[in-house]
């Protein structure tokens, strides 16, 4: 195993004691440190007609240390927040001014084929000073975002992504929307960015975990707020790998709607229930501000319990609140036109057994010839993972292309994807093209079989979903961290 680069040490201490799954970091800029202001809540300027990917520089720790030097859509990290109606049509167009081949993804919108920016499946990546247009009908409402499925392990990591928001057709009363978009960064002491991407220890254990946390491209200290508001708040974690339990201390927020899709009815957490966020999720919350003028309140991660930490603090005005409570459940907004899976009718039964990792697991076949063609294109400057993972036995890396399909399907017909995690490790597990319900965990029901694009598997869980194959075309399914899918979780299927 590659040891840790020495960029790292003195950041990252490991969480001991809780097994090889449980090992994140805690992030050590942020960690009691009295920072820059509060982060935007993502108001929209119009829209661009152009997504310009390009090299930028970013105040993510405020004046602590930097700027950092990013990658970014726009010049700003998270890059602008497209805001759409149901239905509208999205035109824009890629612009590349990284040194690399690029694409764009939006991540959980039912996009036809060919717009949905997989490089070598769905279209070619955008060479350096290429252009390609992206124009497409967004045919739901709900939180969602975008980034470069090029290279992803890197170009996320330094800063290209954004959320997109498709408004709710009659979208429930709220007084104000906050948009958070969580990222996590392994960065030096002067706030660089470590440029250890693919490093195998990573690719083989939890993924690239850094340490440091941002709410909105900038370490979060705090989210102001009015006593007596009632807040809609979309998070998307956009982090290459960590996973986060939000906590909202003194706080009972109503969970409203999961990857975008609303549940039919809004239920009230229960006081210090975390939020489950895995890399590629989103959550809509609606968050009833009964805290005390003047008063503070953290917003803490606490995923690996040992190692909690404080990621922003809801900050109220001193003045009075704004209304006397008036506290009736939000209204759900209303369902998106989603095909109904009928498991029951001659679905298509797939298996999906993920392998490998650290820990216990098999290291997926590497033949000499394709060790040897990796070395090459390493060579020649090529930046890529070794496989250290699988689906049925195959890893799915990004440098071969024609990969065979893992399943095909008539178009119209219901698939029954059943995920076996035989390995030490969390994954968030994500489909492209197609929204599903989740219907099994271990084989007891999931409570109220919400629609999700991207799951999260705990270690040697099984997870059951389904959904109908309805959107024609060739698709990737993969681990949404980052760089376990760059070293082979993921698979292919077409749909007729
Ligand atoms: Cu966020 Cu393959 O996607
Ligand atoms: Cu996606
Ligand atoms: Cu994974």
């Amino acid at each position: 195993m590659t040891p840790r680069s020495p960029g790292r040490r003195g950041f990252v201490g490991f969480a001991g004691g809780l097994g090889a799954a449980a090992a994140i970091a805690r992030p050590s800029f942020g960690a009691g440190a009295d920072g820059p202001g509060s982060p935007g809540s993502g108001v929209p300027g119009p829209r661009p007609a152009e997504l310009v990917a390009a090299p930028a520089s970013a105040r993510l720790v405020g004046d602590l240390a930097g700027p950092t030097p990013v990658w970014a859509f726009n010049g700003t990290v998270p890059g602008p927040l497209l805001r759409l109606k149901r239905d509208e049509v999205l035109d824009v167009e890629l612009v590349n001014r990284l040194p690399d081949p690029t694409t764009i993804h939006w991540h959980g919108l039912r996009v036809p084929n060919a717009m949905d920016g997989v490089p070598h499946l769905t279209q070619p990546p955008v060479e350096p000073g290429g252009r390609f247009r992206y124009r497409f009908a967004c045919p739901d409402s709900g939180t969602y975002w975008y980034h470069p499925h090029a290279g992803a392990p890197e170009q996320v990591d330094r800063g290209l992504y954004a959320a997109l928001v498709v408004e709710d057709v009659d979208p429930p009363p709220v007084d104000r929307e906050i948009v958070w978009v969580l990222d996590d960064w392994r960065l030096t002491r002067e706030a660089r960015i470590v440029e250890d991407f693919y490093a195998f220890f990573d690719v083989a254990h939890a993924g690239r975990v850094g340490n440091t946390v941002t709410v909105n491209g900038r370490l979060g200290d705090a989210e102001a707020v009015r006593a007596g508001e009632r807040v809609r708040l979309r998070i998307v974690n956009v982090a290459n790998a960590r996973i986060f339990a939000l906590r909202f201390e003194g706080h009972r927020p109503w969970l409203l709607a999961l990857d975008g899709q609303p549940l039919p009815r809004p239920r009230r957490l229960e006081p210090d229930e975390p939020v489950l966020v895995g890399p590629g999720m989103r959550t809509d919350l609606v968050l009833d501000c009964d805290g005390e003028p003047g008063a503070r309140y953290r917003v803490v991660d606490g995923f690996v319990r040992s190692n909690a930490y404080r990621v922003l603090d809801l900050a109220y005005a001193t003045g009075g609140p704004v209304r006397a409570a008036r506290r009736e459940p939000p209204r759900a907004p209303a369902p998106n036109p989603l095909a109904e899976p009928e498991p029951g009718r001659d679905p298509l039964r797939v298996e999906l057994r993920l392998g490998g990792g650290a820990m216990g697991g098999t290291r997926p076949p590497d033949p000499p010839q394709e060790r040897e063609a990796r070395r090459a294109r390493r060579l020649a400057g090529s930046r890529e993972a070794d496989p250290a993972w699988s689906v049925n036995g195959h890893a799915h890396l990004h440098h071969g292309h024609g990969h065979p399909f893992e399943f095909t399907v008539e178009r119209g017909r219901t698939v029954v994807l059943t995920m076996r995690n035989d390995t030490a490790w969390w994954h968030p597990m994500h489909l492209h093209g197609h929204t599903y319900r989740e219907l099994e965990r271990d084989g007891r029901p999931v409570d109220g079989r919400p629609w999700r694009d991207t799951s999260l598997m705990a270690p040697r869980e099984t997870l059951q979903v389904a959904f109908v194959a309805d959107n024609p075309g060739d698709w990737i399914l993969h681990c949404h961290v980052l760089e376990h899918h760059a070293g082979g979780l993921g698979a292919q299927f077409r749909v007729l």
